[in-house]
């Protein structure tokens, strides 16, 4: 079964993603879309597909089956409600959206259409996060903590992810990742109370205007509880997740799983490409006509880019915000 994709956004992530789309049976490339000529020309002559620099254009001119979202945040334009209205699946990049209302408007949208989504966290489709939570539904878990730490993208050079109303900050565009496999592993959240720092990076940088660090208290609607902290303060890459529990402690990081019971210790390794396995699930429940291979959904990942904008709020107004 052939299936006929466009995509909209041909940067970085958008590659990463056709390049393993290529692998998979039936998945033909029709519509390269970005309002850069010259990156969609040079992904319409690896991949194939007519080259576009405005979406509408693309959805006019093509069949398609499946539409890929990989803008960046700011440029949310319309996008979704096109495929909504057109009545195609599509595969978005997190985070969602920049405007919650906006987000939940689509989520809505979609869901009185019972369209086929699929959300960038990618991190879920790791088989060791599948074993991790296998495992805890035997523990009494209470404690849960994560980590993203990471340096300035692109040496400050990348602007939209350094301006607060282009990306965010490091919370919503990068972080959420964290956020999101502690839902995916823990449970919904129920309440925040956030703190930023800043000060450091806006004086290296001159269009830095996010902040440098945040942090945030997480209490979780199953009564456990934990924190997330983010920075752009390191100059490496350091992300993790801790869960404690009854004589436990799991430890998350990358591709493996270490689980700590204090006289024995115990590790797993995955050594499969989650983005594949992501890509595949989105084709295949097309294919199906059916969702169930998807781990994050658009209405799901709402609620992880709900935790981010909250936390901002929480931040503004100093105290904890119920979600
Ligand atoms: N899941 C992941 O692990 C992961 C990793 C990297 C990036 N991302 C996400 O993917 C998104 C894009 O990031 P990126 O690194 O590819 O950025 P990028 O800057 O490399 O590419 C984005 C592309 O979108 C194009 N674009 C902007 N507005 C457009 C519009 N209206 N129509 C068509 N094209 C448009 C830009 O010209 C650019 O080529 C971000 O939301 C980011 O958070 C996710």
């Amino acid at each position: 079964m052939e299936i006929k994709i466009g995509f909209i956004g041909c940067g970085g992530i958008a590659r990463a993603h056709m390049i393993r789309l290529v692998k998979i049976e039936g998945v033909k490339f029709v519509g390269m879309c970005d309002i850069n000529k010259d990156l969609a020309k040079e992904c319409s002559n690896i991949y194939g597909g007519n080259v576009y620099t405005d979406f509408k254009e693309m959805f006019e001119n093509e069949k398609i089956d499946a539409c890929y979202i990989c803008v960046p945040p700011f440029a949310h334009i319309g996008q979704e409600e096109e495929c909504i209205e057109r009545n195609i699946p599509f595969f978005i990049e997190k985070p969602i959206h920049l405007n919650l209302e906006k987000a939940e408007e689509i989520a809505e949208k979609i869901d009185r259409k019972n369209l086929i989504t699929s959300v960038g966290y990618v991190l879920r489709y790791f088989d060791i996060i599948e074993q991790l939570k296998k495992i805890l539904e035997k523990e009494k878990i209470g404690i849960v903590r994560g980590r993203y730490y990471g340096e300035v993208p692109g040496a400050g050079k990348k602007i939209w992810l350094i301006k607060k109303n282009m990306s965010g900050g490091q919370l919503i565009e990068q972080a959420t990742h964290t956020v999101d496999l502690m839902r995916y592993i823990v449970g919904d959240v129920k309440e925040i109370f956030a703190y930023k720092f800043e000060g450091i990076n806006n004086k290296i940088y001159k269009e830095y205007d996010v902040e440098d660090g945040l942090t945030m208290i997480l209490k979780f609607k199953n009564g456990i509880i934990g924190n997330l902290t983010c920075t752009w303060l390191w100059k490496g890459f350091e992300s993790d997740i801790e869960i404690v529990g009854k004589d436990v402690i799991f430890y998350y990081k990358g591709t493996t799983i270490e689980i700590n019971r204090g006289d024995r210790n115990e590790k797993y390794l995955s050594n499969i490409d989650p983005m594949y396995e992501e890509d595949l699930s989105f084709i295949k429940s097309i294919k199906e006509n059916d969702p169930k291979y998807i781990k994050s959904t658009y209405k799901d990942a709402l609620e992880t880019f709900k935790i981010t904008i909250k936390a901002h709020e929480s931040i503004e107004k100093n105290r904890p915000i119920e979600l």
